[in-house]
């Protein structure tokens, strides 16, 4: 073998890949009504169906549940971070719940449940019960490998250019947060999906590691 002929070989390669990829991604978007991926609608729909879920197990008011949770990132629809997304979707959903008719009693309590459900992590549960129902099927989505689905095609977004081993170790660096998440739950099916979807990503991240590390022969390197 002549040195360096891989790496050479890998750039020639490149050079004809990488417009060829950009065009055909480019292609998809141009000709296309829909958007490649709609990431806050998919994610809202899944965080309705957990909510009720879990409304259902802990006698949660399942109108003010449902309500909440089809608004609470309205806000926020794409995947940047808007600041105080849930003080700013409160008040959107209250002018869409007064314009659907809507009494103030109700209204008042869904823009609770919506204003309560940021951040990431929890130090002590929310009250009332709908606030901690909607933080917690919220927080679900973001775990199991829909949380990696997520994860890696937003990213292909957000951080262009991504290999597998680049995934990979977006994966492992989750987890610390993601179990900060699991210790997050209060409810006992929330904590039960949240530790059964944890197991998963785990799964998921140790198996992708092996098929990189033996089909490349090379060391994982961070
Ligand atoms: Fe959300």
């Amino acid at each position: 073998m002549k040195d360096n002929i891989e790496r050479r070989l890998e750039e020639i390669l490149e050079s004809k890949t990488k417009p060829c990829s950009r065009s055909e991604w480019l292609d998809v978007v141009n000709c296309s009504e829909e958007p490649l991926y709609d990431y806050r609608l998919d994610h809202t729909r899944r965080v309705v169906k957990l909510a009720k879920m879990i409304a259902h197990t802990m006698n949660g008011d399942m109108q003010i549940v449902t309500l909440a949770a089809w608004l609470h990132d309205i806000a926020k629809p794409g995947v940047s971070n808007v600041q105080e997304h849930g003080a700013k979707s409160a008040e959107i959903a209250g002018d869409i719940l007064e314009s659907q008719g809507y009494d103030r009693t109700i209204i008042d309590r869904v823009k609770d449940t919506i204003r309560k459900h940021v951040g990431l992590t929890l130090e002590a549960q929310l009250y009332p019960i709908e606030a901690q129902i909607l933080w917690e099927a919220d927080k679900l989505d973001k775990l199991g490998i829909v949380g990696y689905i997520h994860g890696i095609i937003n990213s292909t977004r957000m951080d262009v250019g991504k290999r597998i081993e680049d995934i990979a170790k977006f994966l492992r660096e989750f987890f610390p947060l993601g179990k900060q998440i699991v210790e997050s739950m209060y409810t006992p099916l929330g904590k039960h999906i949240a530790q059964e979807r944890f197991n998963h990503m785990k799964e998921f991240s140790s198996r992708l590691d092996l098929e990189i590390t033996v089909h490349h022969g090379e060391e994982i390197t961070e």
